[in-house]
């Protein structure tokens, strides 16, 4: 007999930045700002690949670029890449200026280096540089690795909706 697999709910996390925060270099990596002409082509193609295993969507890149920067919370300083020695994407964080992750994701082949622990820190320092005093995001309860990050990132849970 089949068990009956619950269905995904969307959990929300918070960060507290309102104390000091520490955040650590990954070798070989870069973090810094995005910027349209030379990153927007190679973060979406990152965003689409992290995502096609059904953990998000993403649509075409003119129709995402679009909805991105005509979006009423988009600020570029909000947006941040990590760069290999080779100056490749290998990152990406969006975040609203609202004080909200929006996405996150790192090249398969860059995972468990850091890296996005790195983009987390380097969003949250520019939110605490802001004044704010939280920073929420919202994953779905299957993806565990995500999770875990915010988790080891210092986030914590404070709802979950089905
Ligand atoms: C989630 C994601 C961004 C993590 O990026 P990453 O660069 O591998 O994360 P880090 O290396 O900074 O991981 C930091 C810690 O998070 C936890 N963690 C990260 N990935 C994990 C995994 N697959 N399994 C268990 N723990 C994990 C670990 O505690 C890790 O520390 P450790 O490597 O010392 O054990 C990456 O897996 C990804 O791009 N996934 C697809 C896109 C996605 O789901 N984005 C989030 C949408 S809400």
């Amino acid at each position: 007999m089949k068990t009956k697999q619950a269905s995904p709910t969307i959990v929300r996390m918070r960060k507290f930045i309102d104390h000091e925060l520490t955040a650590l270099p990954v070798a070989g990596v870069n973090i810094g700002r995005f910027d349209e002409a030379r990153h927007r082509l190679q973060a979406h193609l990152l965003l689409h690949s992290a995502y096609s295993n059904g953990l998000g969507y993403v649509p075409d890149v003119d129709p995402w670029w679009k909805g991105v920067s005509s979006d009423e919370e988009f600020d570029p300083a909000l947006l941040t890449v990590a760069e290999n020695e080779s100056g490749e994407v290998i990152g990406f964080l969006h975040a609203w200026d609202s004080g909200f992750v929006k996405d996150v994701a790192v090249a398969a082949s860059a995972r468990r280096r850091g890296i996005g622990t790195a983009l987390l820190n380097d969003i949250f320092h520019a939110f605490k540089r802001r004044g704010a005093s939280r920073v929420d995001l919202k994953v779905m309860s299957t993806n565990y690795a995500a999770i875990a990050l915010y988790k080891a990132a210092g986030m914590s849970v404070v709802n979950e909706v089905g």
